[in-house]
């Protein structure tokens, strides 16, 4: 991973030191990524609308959406992306959410991204399928592990990187896992890319990630990271069941 891009992951991820309780779909964050305005009706705003509307029916299929609308200079470009074993009526629900309350959030604003515990949502005024973005938020849990710190960073890092591989390696660039602690314990744990980055991206996001959680929810029981491009989140429960 090159410095220059942890830097700007350092930089720009807004980490919130409590951990959030999923309330509905779990409203996270949000970016207001562009300084450009549309007017209230304009073509660019139709389009942002008809856009939403698609990608919320759109997404619960595979659980990821690519999709634009109109002509320049009032083509709109969206992704959306469900976070991994997200229901179907859940997932349609958060991107749905998503696209209406990014538009109270970032009024009349040319690009946006929101983040919520089950979904991503995000538009621009151009093309940004398929560049890295490691903008996003994260989240530690407040609880401390009770045992070395030093055993479970060993264990956990075993599972990322378990979770990493298989995610590089699956068609649909996530994975899921579990692994046993020292005791009764165990960690739970997810990777997820979206669809349209290269595995290399994936690679590097996924890596940023990690790093940056090992450094901030260090001795944590829990943490989560959500980016622009990829997600990943471990807990000691079975948090994908909740
Ligand atoms: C989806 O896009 C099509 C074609 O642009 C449009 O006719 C339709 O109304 C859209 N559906 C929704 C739910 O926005
Ligand atoms: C976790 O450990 C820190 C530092 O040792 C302490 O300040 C904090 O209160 C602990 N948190 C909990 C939930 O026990
Ligand atoms: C836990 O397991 C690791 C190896 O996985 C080991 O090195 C460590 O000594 C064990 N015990 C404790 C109390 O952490
Ligand atoms: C995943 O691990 C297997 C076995 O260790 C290895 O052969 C493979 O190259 C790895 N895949 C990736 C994408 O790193």
């Amino acid at each position: 991973m090159s410095s220059s891009k942890f830097t700007s992951l350092l930089y720009l991820l807004s980490f919130v030191l409590l951990f959030k309780a999923a309330f509905g779909y779990g409203y996270l964050h949000h970016i207001c990524s562009s300084t450009e305005k549309f007017t209230t009706n304009d073509p660019f705003d139709t389009n942002l609308r008809d856009l939403a509307g698609n990608l919320s029916n759109a997404t619960p299929a595979n659980g990821f959406a690519l999709d634009s609308r109109g002509q320049s200079p009032y083509q709109v470009y969206g992704l959306a992306l469900c976070l991994v074993n997200v229901p179907k009526e859940d997932c349609w629900g958060c991107v749905s959410n998503a696209g209406q309350d990014i538009l109270n959030r970032c009024p009349n604003t040319k690009g946006a991204t929101i983040w919520y515990v089950k979904c991503l949502f995000k538009y621009r005024n151009e093309n940004f399928f398929g560049q890295l973005d490691l903008n996003g938020v994260g989240s530690c849990s407040p609880n401390n592990v009770s045992e070395s710190i030093i055993s479970f960073n060993e264990n956990r890092n075993n599972l990322w990187s378990q979770l990493a591989n298989e995610t590089l390696g699956s068609q649909n660039l996530y994975a899921v896992g579990s692994s046993e602690l020292n005791g009764s314990s165990k960690l739970y744990g997810f990777t997820q890319c979206t669809k349209d980055i290269s595995r290399a991206d994936c690679g590097v996001c996924l890596d940023s990630s990690f790093r940056y959680i090992s450094e901030n929810c260090n001795g944590k029981q829990g943490g989560s990271i959500s980016t622009g491009s990829c997600s990943i989140r471990y807990e000691m429960y079975e948090f994908l069941n909740n």
